[in-house]
């Protein structure tokens, strides 16, 4: 259905809004590829969608950081945020809104929401003691932390001690609402892992958490208390208040929150889980806020086991990598190779034979062997055949029938892996099929008919692969696509859901001989 825009069901997701400390890793491409790719599925699907993503920029990290290298915050914040932006152009990602904590309005979202939180007597001012890990921008206990007070995530940072007067937010009274909030609503922390360490946390007794920093500048004034600055963290999460505001509007919270709000779906990584399945929430209970939809934290992209990160050092540029490889390879090599949600390692041989094998050969093989018989056997024409001339329990029209609702399934559960193995296993029934069937021996027996049906039901195969894979993988979709006729291309916005809707496009059988193929052409090339 073609609904206008206003009227249409609402999917807003974030990305977290990345620290400015360094430029951008694989392991910040990785939860923005998957936001794009959930994006675009929902796109698909009709609905008016909205992606956040945006960089965080104060606290002591970045202060640091821009102090080291001799320049102010602020240009060090403003370069590195021009990197993310170039990184997820040259990633195909289709955001709808850039959030930066350190522009203007985004203070006054802050300013309002502590107002708010203040006049609930949930903010009081103590004494603060414990060990803090600037890298993570948290305090630890100290049974958390490795030999010589080292974080355990950044395991070359050690965490410093503090013993400070700072303003409080009393998370322990949200207790019990966060318990009923956890079993009224078991689908809010996802995956399952997550949500039992989440719970188990939660069941230690909730401790009050500080948010305001002395001797620390970088960083909104507390409003109460100039002296103070405000904890990263509490500014952070707001961000994602400010993003959802229109450009043009004014920079009060009943204006942010009264299209968007609440978000469907916070993606973020395991090691912000609390932030954004504890903290969050709490604080959004306090200003009497309604809650978002879910938050699934993914896994760590990992190399020889450790984290990749920007405090270590030992990560894999995504610049680099998509120069080399190009957007549609990196982005379906992680999201194919690694089961959304757990750990996964990086390695190129490994990265180079998937994408060979699933791209390059079954799926580009495929169309390009089958576009070239229907060249020599058919006149370069799709074949007049429709879905109900073939019979139920046709090969491909059998899995190609059901494959849409199992791809559906998938990528709402954020199954990627899944979603990919579903759709390669049409694409491997093509080949096999076309073997089988050999076309050019019935094309030499004079069985033109029947040939005629078997590059139809495999051009059609191709097709069904392709539109489901476009989430992914926007480039190739789009070129098969072209080839095969369609003026449909996955990477206008403005144009997919209503030129190729979900439910039209994920059936299988509407290939049409109306269509005239574009020129063929390899849709991947072979990686070296
Ligand atoms: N600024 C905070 C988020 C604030 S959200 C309101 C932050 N920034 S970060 O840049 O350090 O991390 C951003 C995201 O990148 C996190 O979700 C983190 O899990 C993810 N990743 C960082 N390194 C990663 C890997 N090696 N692998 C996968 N994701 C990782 O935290």
């Amino acid at each position: 259905m073609n609904l206008p825009d206003e009227r249409k069901e609402k999917f807003s997701v974030t990305t977290p809004l990345y620290y400015v400390n360094d430029l951008p890793h694989i392991g910040s491409a990785y939860t923005t590829i998957a936001a794009d790719v959930i994006a675009r599925f929902q796109r698909l699907c009709g609905k008016s969608v909205l992606l956040i993503t945006g960089t965080d920029e104060h606290g002591q990290k970045i202060q640091r950081t821009a102090e080291s290298l001799g320049r102010s915050p602020q240009a060090h914040s403003d370069e590195i945020a021009a990197g993310f932006v170039t990184l997820w152009q040259q990633l195909n990602i289709q955001y709808d809104r850039f959030s930066r904590t350190t522009v203007p309005r985004h203070k006054a979202i802050v300013d309002e929401f502590f107002q708010r939180v203040w006049d609930k007597g949930d903010i009081y001012l103590s004494q603060q003691q414990g060990w803090y890990c600037v890298s993570c921008e948290e305090f630890k206990e100290e049974r958390e932390l490795l030999e010589g007070h080292r974080c355990a995530i950044h395991i070359n940072k050690e965490a410093e001690w503090r013993d400070e007067q700072n303003y409080f937010f009393r998370l322990s009274r949200y207790q019990t609402q966060l318990e009923v909030l956890y079993q009224k609503r078991p689908d809010f922390i996802q995956p399952e892992s997550r949500r039992n360490e989440v719970l188990n946390f939660v069941a230690q007794g909730l401790q009050d958490f500080s948010i305001s920093r002395v001797n620390v500048d970088w960083g909104f004034p507390v409003p109460v208390d100039p002296s103070q600055t405000l904890y990263v963290w509490f500014d952070a999460l707001l961000g994602y208040v400010t993003a959802l505001l229109d450009p043009d509007s004014e920079p009060t919270l009943e204006n942010a929150l009264s299209k968007w709000w609440p978000i469907n779906l916070h993606l973020i990584g395991k090691d912000i889980l609390r932030f954004h399945a504890v903290y969050w929430p709490a604080m959004l209970m306090s200003a009497e806020l309604p809650l978002p939809g879910r938050v699934f934290g993914h896994g760590f992209l990992t190399k020889d086991g450790q984290k990749m990160g920007k405090s270590l050092g030992n990560t894999l540029d995504p610049v680099a990598l998509v120069n080399r490889y190009g957007a549609d390879a990196v982005r379906y090599y992680f999201l194919k190779e690694i089961e959304f949600g757990k750990d996964g390692d990086f390695n190129e041989t490994r990265f180079i034979n998937i994408l060979n094998a699933d791209l390059a050969n079954d799926l580009g093989n495929l169309l390009n062997r089958t576009l070239n018989m229907v060249d020599k056997y058919c006149d370069y024409k799709i074949p007049n055949y429709s879905a109900e001339e073939f019979k139920a329990n046709h090969p491909l029209k059998a899995l190609g029938l059901s494959l849409g609702e199992q791809v559906r399934q998938a990528y709402k559960a954020l199954a990627f892996n899944q979603a990919c193995d579903a759709v390669l296993t049409l694409v491997r029934a093509s080949n096999k099929f076309i073997d089988e069937q050999a076309p050019w021996k019935m094309y030499k027996q004079g069985q033109q008919k029947v040939v005629e049906q078997v590059l139809y039901a495999v051009l059609e195969s191709v097709r069904l692969a392709a539109y489901l894979l476009s989430p992914i993988i926007p480039d190739i979709a789009s070129e098969i696509y072209k080839q095969l006729g369609f003026v449909i291309n996955f990477n206008d916005k403005t144009q997919i859901s209503v030129a190729a809707p979900f439910t039209t496009h994920a059936a299988w059988g509407i290939l049409s001989d109306k269509q005239k193929l574009g020129k063929c052409r390899p849709i991947f090339q072979r990686l070296e």
